[in-house]
């Protein structure tokens, strides 16, 4: 059989565009089989927070809930949009994070969430209801890879490239407004890819940037649709610095602009494998109910005719917990419990970087979210660098774009015990 002939062109050309046997999945089963091999292997390669015994971190309030779900209301079919009490729980889940003083602008300005199948879901639905084939999409160049696969390739957008971090490991939105700029003359319309706290380099914006950046939506005279990958937030671990969704600061800026905010349970809710993802569209302008209602049919539509409804047992599950005032209490704790396993481990990843000398790497100003991420100042690529960490015994992930010269190494210290954290550094920094 020649398997070419039965197959679609896209089929046809999946092996020269989508690479399993690369990035994220592919380093960790190199660092699984190594850590076969090598007593001691320390695994910092995938983005899921694990306890100091290696295993995942989960909120046993939720995981008790899954367990007393009856039968139906784990496997019946959830509504399409999501269950409706569950999406109203789920926006008002969001805005508690946000300042006060903006949460009622967020509200009068967005839709309701409607579900996807996790937050991968819900870009790739969002990306479906707004882009063309050919359309641009300004993208950083530290970025997780599924975002080529989503938009480049999958969905053929046209990639334009920011630098989200400069040279020194900063994190500045000059070159992004720049490129908004340019591309507001030249572009008949333009998306605009952010994504806060960053995979791969662990950074957010500080308020003072964050304005940077609003004066320049302000001014776009072109339609804009920014995609707010909102997968990490609330991780955030420096004073002054953004500690929740842009969301309610760049919506009802110019009515221009419309936000989409893709968020979920994957992380904040530390349910992965659960695949609940949420899409919020937020207007530039005080939209009329008739047409907030418009958006998320498209959006509905969109997911009938492709992932079809979402996972029903994780909004029973998160729905009961939501409104019972004991039960969302002790989940708000473990919550808490989870962000000071992962502060703790940043603020001892952070000293040690910055306190080690090391004859190759940079470490980017990390401040928040899963990882911390090194620039290399050398030559060497960050991919060679990777399997001599391997083999020396640190699992990490090299991330390096060729078009915009990144290159550098993703330590995923959410899965990292404490007491491995000073061996991974002295195994980082002794490498080269
Ligand atoms: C930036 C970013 N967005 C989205 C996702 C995927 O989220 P989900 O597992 O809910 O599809 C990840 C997961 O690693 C991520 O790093």
């Amino acid at each position: 059989m020649i398997l070419r002939n039965y197959l679609s062109n896209k089929g046809q050309n999946i092996d020269e565009t989508i690479d399993l046997s690369a990035g994220t999945l592919a380093w960790n089963l190199r660092a699984k089989k190594r850590s076969r091999e090598l007593e001691g292997f320390i695994d910092a390669t995938i983005g899921s927070g694990c306890d100091n015994e290696g295993s995942l971190l989960t909120m046993p309030t939720l995981v008790e809930e899954f367990n007393n779900l009856s039968g139906n209301q784990l496997f019946r079919y959830s509504h399409l949009r999501g269950m409706s009490d569950f999406v109203h729980a789920w926006k008002k889940d969001t805005m508690k994070s946000f300042p006060n003083h903006l949460v009622e602008k967020a509200d009068q300005y967005s839709t309701l969430p409607i579900t996807s199948i996790g937050i991968t879901g819900g870009l790739s639905i969002t990306g479906e209801a707004f882009f063309n084939p050919g359309e641009a999409l300004l993208v950083p160049n530290s970025r997780w890879g599924n975002v080529d696969n989503v938009f480049l390739k999958n969905q053929q957008l046209r990639g334009i490239n920011y630098n989200l971090l400069d040279e020194n490991g900063y994190l500045n939105f000059n070159d992004l407004s720049a490129q908004i700029k340019r591309a507001s003359i030249e572009e008949k319309k333009l998306g605009i890819y952010l994504n806060f706290p960053n995979n791969p380099s662990g950074i957010s914006p500080s308020f003072e940037q964050l304005e940077i950046l609003k004066e320049t939506l302000s001014g776009l005279k072109k339609p804009a649709i920014i995609i707010l990958d909102d997968a990490y937030e609330g991780f955030v671990y420096e004073e002054n610095v953004v500690d929740h969704s842009l969301f309610p600061h760049l919506v009802g800026l110019n009515e221009n602009v419309i936000v989409a905010k893709i968020d979920g349970a994957s992380k904040r809710y530390c349910a992965y494998g659960a695949r609940l993802g949420l899409v919020t569209v937020g207007f530039g302008f005080e939209a009329e109910d008739k047409e907030k209602f418009q958006v998320r049919e498209l959006l509905a539509k969109i997911a009938r005719s492709t992932t079809s409804s979402p996972p029903r047992g994780i909004q029973e599950a998160l729905l009961h917990i939501f409104t019972n005032e004991k039960k969302n209490e002790q989940i708000e704790k473990e919550k808490k419990h989870v962000f000071e396993v992962l502060k703790n481990r940043y603020l001892l990843i952070k000293k040690l970087s910055e306190e080690e000398e090391s004859k190759i790497l940079l470490p980017a100003k990390f401040n928040s979210g899963f990882f911390s991420y090194y620039l290399i100042k050398t030559h060497q690529s960050a991919v060679e660098i990777g399997s001599k960490l391997l083999e020396r015994g640190l699992g990490i992930v090299p991330f390096v774009n060729n078009e915009n010269g990144l290159n550098g190494i993703r330590v995923a210290y959410c899965s990292i015990a404490d007491e491995d954290i000073p061996k991974a550094i002295d195994i980082l920094y002794s490498t080269y």
